[in-house]
């Protein structure tokens, strides 16, 4: 089966894990490309529910291998804790490969995260996430190959002054060996040999370093430009999945031009339960954005989108969605590439009808009240792309398929 990826459409937090998840029954590859423990996959199953940080959420199939590919920075005290956790809840170990070349996050790296105020300037996770990838552009990054250099390691280490973790490392070399290869390698073979691969993107589109609300975005690419860049591989890529939710949301600092900060935000938090899966915290909440959807849509060039949470949208008597903004006295169909001048953009809304009925776990279309299916159109047609996928709710099976992707629904 040709490739497919999943992509966030947003600022993240669209529900990539549970679409992942979907799509990756019959994957025999998982591959997450870009950021680290920074994400939050959630996905409900029979085990219940977990949220992913670094290990790829296709894996949590059997029979689908997980790769870590050298375009993350990794964790290895969190990779083992994450492992540890899924056992504690029955599940098997999944099959993962790590690769040789990824680079590796250190505790210094979340100290330099703290000491440069990161965390209240940027809303950043506090992973260490911005100063791990600062090293490895800098040169000076520490990568999975180098834990079997003890000299090198331990020379480094010494620099840092952590000399203290090099019997832990060792420890964590000896536990990961089994996974540690050349991801690509495989990777390469995999998709030559015509196997089912998911690429699955972490954060959104808004996020990624160069094409995101830059300075408020995360250290890596979250696009599928990702893909080549932290894979080293170039797929041909049948589906490009953006996934967005039915509403936006976002979580740190930045420009959120639909943002609401009334009665309508905190009900969208409350129950689209919009607290972060990674650090706990209350997300920004508001009206779906057409005119960052569109600019997501220009940079991924996405085949299908998946509208997720759509649940939550139930009860409001009217949805709100921005067509366009207003700025400088002007009306902007585009997007401002300048966060300073999306901080002053404002939303024009379209009004459509909300609906009551409760929706969630429909599976069939036609059973959704007519609204939610004038709103799924209203999405579609606005942005040229066909909503292949619903999300109706949190379980694995609360999806509606409104378009067959390959094989792989
Ligand atoms: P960092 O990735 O920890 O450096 O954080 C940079 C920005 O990206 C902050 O605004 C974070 O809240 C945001 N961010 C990072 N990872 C995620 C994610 O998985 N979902 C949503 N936002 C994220």
């Amino acid at each position: 089966m040709p490739a497919l990826a999943v992509i966030g459409a947003q600022w993240g937090d669209e529900a990539k894990g549970k679409i992942v998840h979907f799509l990756a029954r019959k994957a025999e590859v998982c591959v997450r490309f870009n950021g680290g423990p920074n994400a939050g996959h959630t996905v409900v199953d029979e085990h219940g529910e977990v949220s992913l940080h670094q290990i790829p959420a296709g894996a949590l199939h059997p029979q689908c291998l997980g790769i870590l590919a050298h375009g993350m920075v990794l964790d290895l005290w969190a990779l083992e804790e994450e492992l540890a956790a899924l056992g504690r809840q029955g599940r098997p170990q999944p099959k993962l490969l790590i690769s040789d070349r990824a680079h590796l996050i250190f505790p210094w790296h979340r100290q330099r995260e703290e000491q440069e105020g990161l965390a209240q300037r940027l809303g950043t996770t506090k992973k260490g996430i911005g100063p791990a990838y600062a090293d490895r552009a800098a040169r000076r990054g520490l990568r999975v190959m180098d834990l079997s250099r003890p000299d090198h390691l331990a020379k480094r280490l010494c620099a840092e002054g952590a000399s203290s973790i090099l019997p832990d490392l060792s420890r964590l070399r000896e536990k990961f060996a089994p996974f540690l290869g050349d991801a690509r390698a495989v990777l390469a073979e995999a998709l030559q040999a015509g196997k089912a691969v998911v690429f699955e993107g972490a954060q959104g589109t808004l996020l990624d370093v160069d094409l995101g609300t830059y300075p408020y975005v995360t250290s890596s690419h979250t696009t599928v430009h990702g893909i080549p860049w932290g894979t080293g591989v170039w797929p041909t890529l049948a589906v490009v999945l953006g996934v967005a939710k039915a509403y936006t949301t976002r979580v740190g600092a930045g420009p959120l031009p639909t943002e609401d900060l009334g009665p309508a935000g905190q009900r969208l938090r409350e129950v689209g339960r919009e607290y972060g899966a990674t650090t706990g915290r209350p997300r920004r909440c508001g009206w779906l954005d057409l005119v960052a959807l569109r600019y997501a849509h220009t940079v991924n060039s996405f085949t299908h989108l998946a509208l997720t949470k759509l649940d939550v949208l139930s009860g409001f008597p009217e949805l709100k969605v921005a067509v366009a903004y207003r700025l400088a006295g002007k009306r902007w169909e585009t997007f401002p590439p300048f966060a300073e001048d999306l901080f002053q953009a404002e939303p024009v809304y379209e009004t459509l009808p909300g609906w009551h009925k409760e929706i969630t776990g429909i599976r069939e279309f036609s059973h959704l009240p007519k609204e939610a299916q004038q709103y799924i159109r209203f999405v579609e047609e606005g942005l040229g792309v066909p909503v292949a996928l619903v999300g109706t709710g949190s379980r694995a099976e609360d999806v509606i398929v409104r378009a067959e992707l390959l094989g792989y629904t």
